[in-house]
């Protein structure tokens, strides 16, 4: 059975590993190493807390999983023999990773927090991996979602769009809800309302041909209300502005 070992159990490590709960892997299968919060991790979910080399030495996977600035000061400790190695460390690139791990079964990944639900994005950079061990990444991405083989100059605006974006797509809900609110629905029915109306146009546009453009323009018809309701956005510079925020984002240097 595969064993998969997370070093860091912070936010995205607990996304993934709910998703590969949530996928059908057992939790005495997920190995965990943090210095404090690992051993409460492992009483309420039953994942096994093991010191960092003890985990590597178990695992077929190790994701890593710490801050981006703790890699060396980790990895010097640790010895990797032939495992696969995934980092989810943020603006760290594969050299830094082959170099800092003495290894070159290593991918460097930026999956976003959709992986909880099994929903996720993976974007992903490799060398070339032996072949179980990119089979084992195959298995892994499939049970957290759907990944995405990107050159490592394109990660940034990944990291804006799939990373950052679903704050974005949260924003968005909750200014659509509000609307509702200050329009006489109760916040739980705006809410519901909001959230349905995007997670049904985001699954209508995946299962469809047409582009955004297409089925907006489907929806719109010529003088009626949203068109006066996409007029304004466009008065309003919706597009401009989201465009502004990926800039920002994109701009921002990580800690
Ligand atoms: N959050 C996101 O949406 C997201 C998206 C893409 C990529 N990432 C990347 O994911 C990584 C983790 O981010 P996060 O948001 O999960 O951060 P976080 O919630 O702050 O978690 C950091 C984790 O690192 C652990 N840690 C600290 N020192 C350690 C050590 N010496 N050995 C092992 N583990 C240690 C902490 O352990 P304790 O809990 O025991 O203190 C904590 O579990 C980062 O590299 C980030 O770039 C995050």
């Amino acid at each position: 059975m595969t064993k998969y070992g997370f070093i860091g159990t912070g936010n995205m490590a607990k996304a993934m590993i709910q998703g590969l709960l949530k996928s059908g892997v057992q939790a005495t299968d997920i190995l965990v190493s943090s210095p404090r919060s690992a051993s409460k991790l492992a009483d309420t979910w039953g994942v096994l807390a093991l010191s960092p080399q003890a985990l590597i030495d178990e695992s077929n996977v190790v994701v890593l999983a710490f801050l981006p600035n703790q890699l060396t000061r980790i990895t010097n400790e640790l010895h990797f023999d032939q495992q696969l190695i995934i980092s989810v460390l943020a603006g760290i690139s594969l050299s830094e990773l082959q170099e800092a791990t003495h290894s070159t079964e290593i991918v460097r990944t930026l999956p976003n927090v959709n992986v909880a639900i099994n929903q996720g994005l993976i974007a992903f950079a490799s060398g070339q991996l032996m072949a179980p061990n990119a089979q084992l990444f195959g298995q892994f991405t499939e049970k957290l979602g759907e990944s995405t083989d990107l050159s490592e100059d394109q990660f940034t605006i990944f990291s804006a769009i799939a990373g950052s974006g679903p704050a974005f797509v949260f924003k968005y809900i909750k200014a659509l809800s509000q609307a509702g609110i200050n329009n006489g629905l109760s916040e739980e029915v705006a809410t519901n309302i909001a959230t349905k109306t995007v997670l049904g146009s985001a699954m209508m546009l995946a299962s469809s041909d047409a582009t955004a453009q297409e089925l907006e323009d489907k929806v719109a018809s010529p003088g009626g209300s949203t068109r006066a309701g996409l007029d304004d956005l466009d008065a309003e510079n919706f597009d401009d502005a989201v465009k502004h925020a990926i800039k920002a984002t994109m701009q921002h240097k990580h800690l």
